[in-house]
């Protein structure tokens, strides 16, 4: 290598030495007759000195000329500085150079290449290869290194395999939209980017691999938000023999495991809670536990006294902020319009103040008395000192708008503490949702999650109120992993088609394979997948999987550095048959 040591390894117990650096420059002071460079690479940042005297004029002169990135080698002797830099963990120490050599010019870059830049998104991600440069963008995608390794580690040592599966596959139903490849060889027919490899981990259990593992890209057309992005990773899992419990030991086990190894936490047994109680008490189907405020059902105290929006509402429904009775008139006013805004979509907003002298002030006063409030309060756990926020409403709404409403005051209360880990499996999911739009049940997992053992018969007759044997991981209100048991009998995967409202060709057509193969002994199985950019954002103690993501898309699904997607050339629409050029 053109470099004896890296930028981030010299000590004073160096000192003496005759080392050779290589790296960028990132700083640069001339004073005339003393220069410095800041010299960085992958491992940190070293001093070079160069000095009028001791160093030869045409080296200080050299090094008069370099600017920011340009690429270095420097040869020089180890020294003690003068003035030493606590901060830094080389900062003790420079390097007098009696050699250097320009390697690489460099242009001025368009963003200050440090933690703490000048440069917008935009900016950063049209650059993203110098964006990629700043320790603390780099310091994520180690980490994301250590979380893949670590995974690997666990999943290896409890017996499963690495196996891949192919990215040009047929769509597989889970809910979003494929992004699709046309085929040349096959005119006018596409193959499909997979959303996750669930059919292949399936067929892989049929072929008898009993525990499979893929820490795999998955590629889904949906809307962006901070933790989504189109193409993404997740740790794939799938198991034979087992049952729910197996696979929650196993994977809680592997989230243990990281926990330990990556932020040396000791996590206690994950909490469990089904899926309707999430929704009642947190109106979320991946709550954050670090916090309490659950909701309170009011209807009964607060419905038939003649306030319409109360009397008219299927729901009425509240939350306790702890100590915030003193709020003014003015939070007050942010606050409802926070919950009016078309995100939460609320009417209004309903406060109690739980006053010290034990009275209560309402923005319902005329409705109700003080009693009436007295009531409320005690049913909400309220005293002295808190604030009761109500919202009223059509029931799944409500529950959404309180939702974000207690998020939006856990935030301001300084009770999201990214410090605390709150782990929970969500259970017993509904097997199937209704769908208003196209008027027929939609699985709520995916077609291949098997009901709960006590709900098998309903599955014709109240396919409504058959329960999933599926399990989601959330940590911190962050939905980290999901996946169920799989049904693995073909009669049962042909009537959950049919529930689905495919008839049996389509079925065929769609899933003839996977129902073929159920016909030469399927073992029961079941699985999970972990989202793994949003599990490294977790450890990262962030909640946007962009930035541990090396080149991501922007929240238009663009890649700006290389300008994707973009126009394709008219003779390549011919081969591939798709003639109908848009012009943009
Ligand atoms: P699911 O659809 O729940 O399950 O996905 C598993 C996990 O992947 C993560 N995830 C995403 N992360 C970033 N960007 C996205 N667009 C995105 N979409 C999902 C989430 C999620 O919990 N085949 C099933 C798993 C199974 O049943 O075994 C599946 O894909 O963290």
């Amino acid at each position: 290598m053109l470099r004896t040591h890296n930028c981030g390894e010299l000590r004073i117990a160096h000192k003496g030495q005759k080392v050779t650096l290589t790296g960028w420059v990132q700083k640069l002071r001339d004073k005339g007759g003393m220069v410095w460079i800041d010299l960085r690479d992958r491992y940190g940042l070293t001093q070079l000195i160069f000095e009028e005297g001791k160093t030869e004029s045409h080296l200080l002169n050299l090094a008069k000329s370099v600017g920011r990135e340009f690429v270095l080698v420097a040869t020089g002797e180890v020294a003690e500085r003068f003035a030493k830099n606590d901060k830094m963990p080389t900062g003790d120490v420079e390097i007098v150079v009696s050699n250097l050599e320009i390697l690489n010019k460099s242009e001025v870059p368009p963003f200050i290449i440090e933690d703490e830049t000048d440069g917008g998104e935009d900016l950063r991600m049209k650059y993203r290869y110098l964006d990629l440069r700043r320790p603390i963008i780099r310091h994520n995608l180690e980490l994301r290194h250590l979380v893949n390794r670590k995974t690997r580690e666990y999943l290896d040592n409890n017996l499963f395999l690495e196996v891949e599966t192919p990215y040009l596959i047929k769509s597989t139903p889970e809910g979003a939209r494929d992004f699709v490849v046309p085929s040349r060889m096959n005119p006018g027919q596409f193959y499909a980017l997979p959303q996750s490899p669930q059919t292949f981990k399936q067929l892989l259990m049929v072929s008898g691999f009993d525990r499979y593992y893929q820490i795999v890209k998955c590629f889904r057309d949906e809307d962006l938000r901070a933790d989504r992005q189109p193409e993404f990773t997740q740790i794939d899992c799938e198991m034979s023999f087992v049952e729910r419990e197996d696979v929650l030991q196993t994977f809680e086990g592997l989230a243990k495991f990281l926990y330990k190894e990556i932020k040396g936490v000791e996590l206690s047994d994950f909490q469990r809670m089904p899926y309707e109680e999430a929704i009642s008490k947190y109106g979320s189907d991946k709550p954050d536990l670090r916090f309490g405020m659950e909701f309170v059902e009011l209807n009964d105290l607060a419905q038939g006294t003649g306030f319409v929006v109360f009397d008219q509402a299927e729901l009425v429904v509240g939350i306790t902020a702890p100590s915030c009775a003193e709020y003014t008139r003015k939070e007050l006013d942010k606050l409802t319009d926070f919950v009016k805004r078309p995100q939460v979509g609320a009417k209004g907003l309903v406060y109690v103040k739980c006053n010290a002298d034990g009275t209560f002030k309402s923005s319902v006063d005329k409705f109700f008395d003080q009693e009436a409030l007295r009531k409320w309060a005690e049913k909400c756990g309220a005293t002295a000192g808190d604030l009761i926020l109500i919202l009223a409403g059509e029931k799944d709404h409500t529950q959404k708008a309180l939702s974000t409403l207690r998020l939006e005051m856990g935030d301001r209360l300084e009770l999201r503490d990214p410090e605390k880990v709150a782990p929970l499996w969500v259970v017993d999911f509904p097997l199937l949702e209704w769908d208003e739009e196209t008027q027929r049940f939609h699985a709520m997992h995916h077609p291949f999650t098997s009901p709960i053992a006590e709900d098998m018969e309903k599955i014709s007759s109240a396919p409504a109120d058959v329960k999933a044997d599926a399990y989601d991981l959330v940590i911190n209100g962050v939905e980290i992993g999901g996946g169920s048991i799989r049904i693995h009998d073909q009669d049962l995967q042909s009537q959950m088609f049919s529930a689905l409202g495919f008839s049996e060709e389509e079925a065929q057509a769609q899933f003839g394979f996977l129902l073929g193969a159920f016909e030469y002994g399927a073992p029961p199985h079941g699985g999970i997948a972990f989202g793994f950019d949003r599990l490294c954002a977790m450890f990262g103690g962030q909640d946007t999987i962009r930035d541990f993501i090396a080149f991501p898309k922007n929240s238009s699904g663009r890649d700006t550095m290389i300008d994707s997607p973009s126009a394709v050339a008219q003779e390549q629409l011919e081969e591939l048959f798709l003639e109908t050029k848009i012009e943009n």
